[in-house]
């Protein structure tokens, strides 16, 4: 019964070859009975988990818009409802397959309902199992190197009327030119490189979106360049490990060339996102010194501050390493905030190791840090080491890192009162229409008044309060 699908396999997705990437260009394939197949028809679109999902979500919603059909933003108007799922953490996961529970209700009210679910979730093996045996209510699977194939399979789920799951497992190609509906008119996601071959030993991520392979330059900065001529303010640079740029590609110095051609285009701002200390370059923290459009402003996850976890979570580097990567950022451009992302309660992990990464929090006095309790995942090396460590001690663990974040949050950010920041307008308050909020070059969340301004101007804002995640003040009017 389940040989009609094509099903993850968690053994292929471990695989890495040396072969070169294959780029190909519009390729996406619709059958000529699809084309129109969306006319007068809705779809809602949920994406859970990070900005790579975020920016696939604006390519399945390109293609969606391709096809004729209608964006809604509730629920009940729907006719095809589209979860793009995220695999990174236990608790990401049972939060759809609560929501696959609620989907019954809407099936019954509209037995039409199409029902896709897409992302990272459908790249393991385990989750697409579960839901072929529990939740017939889904119709479609796909995963994150198929999205082009979305006409085709949607075509066949709504018509046949067959449930159909389609997922590859193999190490993923480059789609160019498939269509894309931005989500923003001034910040736009673009994508330098796919997948991640770091493999770091909790995280799943190498196996939901396979292997390293990075876009070619011109290709990102002809992206670059339409979305300044279409008006966009600010590109963020997204691959799961952007230093690794061009390395598939031979290039030296991959990332700081590239992200020194995206400064040279004049877009006013450019962030990028994730970074790995690892690869973190010299000729990259002078390319982000020399160029006021490089945002002063880096996420350097760190994960933990002691040397025996980082080398049993295959992180590559040391907490000197870090230390000293930290310090030589700092020391060429001193006005840099810094984020991070931390993981407590990995396997064994001791109080004094523990101690160590609250002694890395107050070294580097982050701006900000995404912290997790450790989530074993199915397949990763870390879900098969033991752990002696209680999950009472877990969840006190992360309370007292997150004492500490909010303290060094609430103390930087105590620095800019009176201090005048340039704030990238992107909307108006929801609660008080005088009120606009944005964010500054050092990734601030500003909350201002002001009496003329559009979204998308940058502004000068003097601030006047300074709280832990976010600043006020009034805007200066020239
Ligand atoms: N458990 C907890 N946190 C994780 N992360 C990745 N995998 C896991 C896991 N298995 C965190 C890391 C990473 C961020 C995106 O998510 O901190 O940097
Ligand atoms: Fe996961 Fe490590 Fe790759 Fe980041 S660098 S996506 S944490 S394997």
């Amino acid at each position: 019964m389940e040989d009609k699908y094509r099903l993850p396999s968690l053994k292929d997705a471990r695989k890495r070859n040396k072969e070169e990437v294959k780029v190909e260009r519009a390729l996406f394939e619709i059958p000529d009975q699809a084309r129109s197949m969306g006319i007068g028809k809705k779809y809602f679109l949920r994406t859970y988990g990070c900005q790579a999902n975020q920016r696939d979500s604006e390519t399945i919603s390109g293609i969606l818009n391709h096809l004729g059909f209608t964006m809604v933003d509730q629920e009940e108007q729907a006719d095809v409802l589209i979860f793009n799922t995220c695999a990174i953490r236990k608790n990401a996961e049972d939060k759809v397959i609560g929501e696959l529970g609620l989907l019954k209700r809407l099936k019954r009210v509209n037995p039409d309902l199409t029902f896709v679910l897409c992302g990272c979730m459908a790249q393991e093996e385990e989750i697409v199992s579960l839901i072929l045996k529990k939740y017939p209510q889904v119709d479609l699977i796909f995963g994150t190197h198929n999205i082009h194939r979305l006409p085709i399979l949607l075509y066949q789920t709504m018509f046949d009327k067959e449930r159909v799951v389609e997922v590859y497992s193999k190490q993923g190609e480059i789609i160019e030119n498939l269509p894309v509906n931005r989500f923003g008119n001034h910040k736009a996601w673009v994508n330098i490189m796919y997948g991640c071959d770091k493999f770091c030993t909790y995280c799943i991520v190498p196996y939901t979106r396979g292997k390293e392979r990075s876009r070619l330059m011109d290709d990102i900065l002809l992206e670059v360049k339409e979305l300044k001529e279409q008006g966009f303010k600010e590109v963020t640079l997204l691959g799961q490990n952007v230093n690794a740029y061009g390395k598939d590609l031979k290039l030296q110095n991959g990332f700081a060339t590239l992200l020194e051609e995206v400064a040279k285009t004049g877009i006013p701002r450019i962030r990028f996102t994730t970074s790995h200390p690892w690869d973190f370059s010299d000729a990259m923290i002078d390319v982000i010194a020399k160029y006021d459009n490089i945002m002063p402003s880096i996420h350097l996850p760190v994960q933990s501050g002691n040397s025996q976890m980082l080398r049993l979570m295959g992180r590559r580097y040391t907490k000197e390493d870090y230390l000293d990567l930290y310090n030589r950022i700092v020391s060429k451009i001193p006005h840099c905030t810094f984020t991070t992302d931390i993981i407590v309660g990995f396997p064994n992990e001791t109080e004094e190791q523990f101690q160590d990464t609250l002694d890395m929090v107050d070294y580097c006095k982050y701006d900000g840090a995404y912290t997790f309790i450790y989530s074993p995942r199915e397949g990763t090396p870390a879900a098969k080491m033991d752990d002696n460590v209680s999950l009472e001690n877990k969840n006190r663990r992360l309370q007292t890192l997150n004492d500490k974040v909010n303290y060094y949050a609430k103390l930087n950010n105590d620095k800019y009162l009176n201090k005048v920041v340039k704030v990238l307008v992107d909307g108006i308050s929801k609660k008080n229409d005088q009120v606009y909020s944005g964010y500054s070059e050092e990734n601030k969340l500003v909350n201002f008044t002001a009496k003329h301004v559009k979204v998308g101007d940058i502004v000068e804002v003097l601030i006047k309060d300074c709280k832990t995640w976010s600043l006020k003040g009034e805007m200066i009017e020239r």
